[in-house]
Order: structure tokens, then C-alpha cells, then sequence
């Protein structure tokens, strides 16, 4: 069976504390892992731009032993120089694994529907699973229990809140949203999320104000009010979203030591203040260096299966 990573709520929660666990030990022990991918070779289509995930993927895949080929938006063009199912099935001839970062999440299904080989979702307009791996991994390594934790991300109800509602859902713990009300995430993820959360014993609120949303917070999550593609909006965004920015009074609100992530690229002085950002809270570069290890982790897992590394969830976790 293909192995594909597209979105975690293909996966149970055993499933990503295993991932999880896996990326904390390729961060602690890179060098067991140095072969594993010898003779692969990963192929990473971008039709948007990327700093972190590209490099991630790049470098993660030639740490692993593999070596990786970069076709950035202006090369393949899916379904417009030739049918996405015609794509897959050429670069399944030549390629072990395919990432892509494209717009349309149907894309990406298709690709997978197509390709007999596995298909690592990058980023696409509806979701943003790789990602919210490496902030797992971020928050599990200063924060012990999840699934105790209160999680509020500010701001648009994008592609990287809808990973982390399905992750969150499936993993327990109190997530709370605060939007406007028009950029709050669609209703029906919030109702297809329901039975993960009576399984999970997690809560998904959904608020417009972030004043409210950030008291007693412990971990405050934000991304940029316009995403890829939706440049055009910019101006109008940063009229709508100015009370949902993390500065300094909403910081106040929080746990004294709340953790601040932030997925980036930032719009500094957007959703995020120059001093949060660089405060003694910020945590946004440990999130940033640890896509590396997420990405590691689900290069394994797609081209090989997850070793035995130790379940590093809460006791409930390990008890399943
Ligand atoms: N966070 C993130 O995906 O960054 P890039 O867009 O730079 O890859
Ligand atoms: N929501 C952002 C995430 C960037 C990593 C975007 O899609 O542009």
C-alpha cells in the first residue's frame, strides 16, 4: 500500500505521536538515520513560493541519503501544460516520493490518485499538514501534557488553522480559534472534526475576540492575514484582522510562559509585534528548525516504515 502524507486526519492520534516521536529522534540521533533514503530520489514541485518547506524537504532528503530534484511554478504546471494523472504516472517512473506545494488541494489528490508512488502534501490552499507536525513537536518539547494545554490561534481561518484543528481534534487538548467572523474556518471541518473530539476529549472553540481567546492561553499561535494567492486582499485584510495581532497587551493576557509560534513567513507588524516576535516567548525558530526534523520524519514514513522509536505522548498515549 502507497503510504501517502496529504492530511493528518488520515491519521490516528497512536499514528502522530509516532511521527512525532520519530522527528525528535532523527533531531537527536541525525546520524542513525544517514542511509535510509540511499538511492531515493524525491522530486518537490512548488507552484508557490517557499523558504522553510523547500528547504526542509531539500536538505532533509540529502541528510536522509537521497537526493532530491526542485521544479519550481513556472516548469510542470499541473493540468495546464499536461493532465495532472499524466504527471504522476510519468514522474512515478522515474521518482520515489513527490512533494508538492500547489494551490488547489484537489491537486494533490489527484496527483495521489494517480501516482504509484507517495505524495507529500507542502502546503496547499486548504491545508497544511507538515507543519503542524513540527509545531507539535515544538510544543511537546517545552510542554508536557497536550492534551491539558490551552492552544488559541489568532487571526485567518487558513490552511495551516485547518491542520491544526484536524490535529488537534484527533490529539486532544483545548484549541480556540479567534477570527472575524467572514474568516472563520468552514463549518463543515468544524462538523467533520465533532466525532474526532468525542473520541479525542479535545474542545475546538470558535470566538471573535482575541482578548478573550488569549487569557490563560499557553501556547498563541498566529499566521499571516493573506496567505499565498490572496495578495490582491491585502489591504482590505489588514483593516479587518488589526485587532486579532499578537503585541504585547494580548501577550499579557496569557500564561506568563505562553509559547508564541508563528508558522512564517511573518508580516511583522501585521499579526505579530517586533517584540513578541523576538521576545523572550518566541519560539518561532525552534518551530522553524524543527520542519526539518518533521520533514525527516515523514520522508521515512511515506519511503520506509516508522522504526520503533518510543511514543514520546502523554501516559493515555502510551497506554494505547
Ligand atoms: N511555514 C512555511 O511553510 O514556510 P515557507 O512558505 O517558507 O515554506
Ligand atoms: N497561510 C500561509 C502559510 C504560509 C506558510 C499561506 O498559505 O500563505
Amino acid at each position: 500500500m502507497i503510504r501517502h502524507f496529504i492530511s493528518l486526519k488520515y491519521f490516528s492520534s497512536d499514528e502522530i505521536w509516532k511521527l512525532v516521536a520519530l522527528a525528535a529522534d532523527i533531531k537527536k540521533n541525525p546520524e542513525t538515520y544517514e542511509d535510509l533514503l540511499k538511492y531515493k530520489t524525491v522530486g518537490l514541485i512548488f507552484e508557490k513560493p517557499s523558504l522553510r518547506t523547500k528547504t526542509a524537504f531539500f536538505v532533509g532528503t540529502e541528510q536522509l541519503g537521497g537526493s532530491a530534484i526542485y521544479y519550481g511554478p513556472d516548469e510542470i504546471r499541473l493540468g495546464q501544460r499536461e493532465k495532472t494523472s499524466d504527471v504522476a504516472q510519468t514522474l512515478s517512473c522515474f521518482l520515489d516520493a513527490i512533494v508538492l506545494r500547489t494551490f488547489a488541494h484537489n491537486n494533490i489528490l489527484e496527483l495521489a490518485q494517480s501516482a504509484s508512488i507517495p505524495v507529500i502534501n507542502a502546503l496547499s490552499d486548504f491545508l497544511h499538514p507538515s507543519q503542524v507536525l513540527a509545531d507539535i513537536l515544538t510544543i511537546k518539547e517545552k510542554k508536557n501534557d497536550i492534551k491539558k494545554l490551552k492552544v488559541v490561534y489568532l487571526g485567518d481561518g487558513n490552511n495551516v488553522c485547518n491542520s491544526l484543528i484536524y490535529c488537534f481534534s484527533i490529539l486532544g487538548g483545548n484549541l480556540v480559534i479567534a477570527t472575524p467572523k467572514r474568516y472563520r474556518p468552514q463549518k463543515e471541518i468544524l462538523e467533520e472534526v465533532k466525532l474526532y473530539c468525542r473520541i479525542s476529549g479535545a474542545t475546538i472553540t470558535i470566538t471573535e475576540s482575541a482578548q478573550e481567546a488569549a487569557q490563560d492561553a499557553d501556547v498563541l499561535y498566529t499566521d499571516v492575514w493573506t496567505s499565498m494567492g490572496k495578495e490582491k486582499e491585502r489591504t482590505r485584510r489588514r483593516r479587518i484582522f488589526r485587532h486579532y495581532q499578537i503585541n504585547e497587551k494580548i501577550l499579557s493576557y496569557a500564561k506568563r510562559d505562553c509559547m508564541v509560534l508563528h508558522c512564517l513567513p511573518a508580516h511583522r507588524g501585521e499579526e505579530i509585534t517586533d517584540s513578541v516576535i523576538d521576545g523572550k516567548n518566541s519560539f518561532v525558530f525552534t518551530q522553524a528548525e524543527n520542519r526539518l526534523y518533521a520533514a525527516k520524519a515523514i520522508l521515512v514514513y511515506v519511503l520506509k516504515s516508522v522504526p520503533n522509536t518510543p511514543v514520546t505522548g502523554n501516559k493515555e498515549e502510551k497506554q494505547k
